[in-house]
């Protein structure tokens, strides 16, 4: 656990592959997404001025990745206290109705529930402020949510970074960089981090069914940072590994329960399982936001179930005959057992236990 956080020279913010999301202007102002589903096609860019519009952004994964969600879940608090007048107390109370709103858009990611909850409390706090006052200081906590998701996505970079060799090879799921986070990523923060230091490294990238995040989104800013990468179908992960070409798996979590049971995109788990099986170490990278205390263990955790036509379909294009049952868990458990340690920004935890969990978070 401990070993030595000094932070490396790393390219500036300016030079990140893509920024997903950010607020533009003051508290009239909106929130700037880019359009995941569109990629890699085309760069296209949503302005949210209504929380509904934001609440449809994320169901539809046009925002994505547990931290984003929780950033932009923030800024969506934001967004129902634009041009809104009266009293302080009503403002509390539209803070309120936007957090319970934007909580339903999706259940899994814990940051949501988190940055909301932070938002909520800030406006309890500020409940004595003027109107115009408690706007600006509610804008300020989503900025400061923002800002703060950066920084943890820097430190997770660093300590994930120790952990990889000179030259390696990795294999990761689904997309945790910056199209996923308020910074350069939680996974891929380390892949970017490590090769800012100047290691080699090649990153195998699982395609991620059924909505190809691998694919469509983590090779679109592999490439733009300019890291070597492979795609592969999910399946292949096995036949890679028994070649002994991985030195190690790098995935990010979505909600991580006190005893360190980790959700995050479905055929993780899988991943997971045949790391161990062919020995090869198995991390995630997620920033404290995305624990879960409350919890005892990963049963707990409430799983998405999307919808049938996002397997049976793709883009319009049919995939399978139109009417097959299906079964469309979004995400899946990785057992503690299974994880060879967790790297968040206050450190790595390993073992994974719910002792060192509980040490390293300072809880
Ligand atoms: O359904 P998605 O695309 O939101 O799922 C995202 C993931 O599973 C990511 O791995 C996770 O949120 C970590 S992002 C840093």
């Amino acid at each position: 656990m401990n070993i030595s956080n000094a932070p490396v020279s790393f390219p500036p913010l300016e030079a990140l592959p893509v920024e997903a999301l950010s607020w533009v202007g003051g508290v009239d102002g909106f929130l700037r997404l880019l359009d995941q589903t569109r990629l890699p096609d085309l760069e296209d860019w949503i302005n949210c001025f209504t929380v509904e519009t934001l609440w449809e952004a994320i169901r539809s994964l046009r925002i994505r990745g547990a931290p984003a969600i929780g950033i932009a879940a923030a800024y969506g608090v934001c967004l129902q206290l634009r041009g809104k007048e009266g009293s302080t107390a009503k403002l509390v109370s539209e803070v309120h109705q936007a957090a319970t709103y934007l909580a339903t858009a999706r259940p899994t990611a814990v940051n949501l529930f988190w940055a909301l909850d932070r938002m909520r409390h800030c406006a309890a706090g500020c409940s004595l402020l003027s109107p115009e006052q408690f706007r600006v200081r509610l804008l300020e906590e989503a900025l400061t949510i923002h800002r703060e998701d950066r920084a943890m996505c820097e430190a997770i970079g660093r300590w994930g970074a120790s952990l990889l060799p000179e030259e390696a090879t990795i294999i990761t799921h689904c997309n945790t960089g910056a199209l996923a986070t308020g910074g350069i990523g939680t996974a891929l923060g380390v892949v970017y981090t490590a090769a800012a230091q100047g290691r080699k490294v090649h990153v195998y990238v699982d395609e991620t069914r059924p909505l190809l995040q691998g694919a469509r989104l983590t090779v679109w800013e592999l490439t733009r940072w300019g890291i070597p990468c492979t795609l592969i179908c999910d399946g292949m992960v096995a036949t890679l590994m028994a070649r002994g070409k991985i030195d190690a798996v790098l995935v990010g979590a979505d909600r991580i329960a006190a005893n360190g049971d980790s959700a995050n995109k479905i055929g993780t788990y899988a991943l997971a399982v045949l790391a161990r099986y062919h020995q090869v170490p198995f991390y995630v990278a997620a920033p404290s936001s995305s624990f879960d205390l409350t919890l005892a263990s990963g049963n707990q955790i409430p799983i998405e179930e999307r919808s049938a036509d996002e397997i049976r379909s793709f883009r319009g294009v049919n995939l399978a005959p139109p009417h097959v049952p299906v079964w469309n868990p979004a995400f899946d458990v990785t057992p503690a057992s299974l994880i060879t340690a967790i790297i968040c920004e206050k450190g790595i935890i390993r073992p994974v236990s719910r002792e060192n969990i509980a040490l390293v978070l300072g809880q």
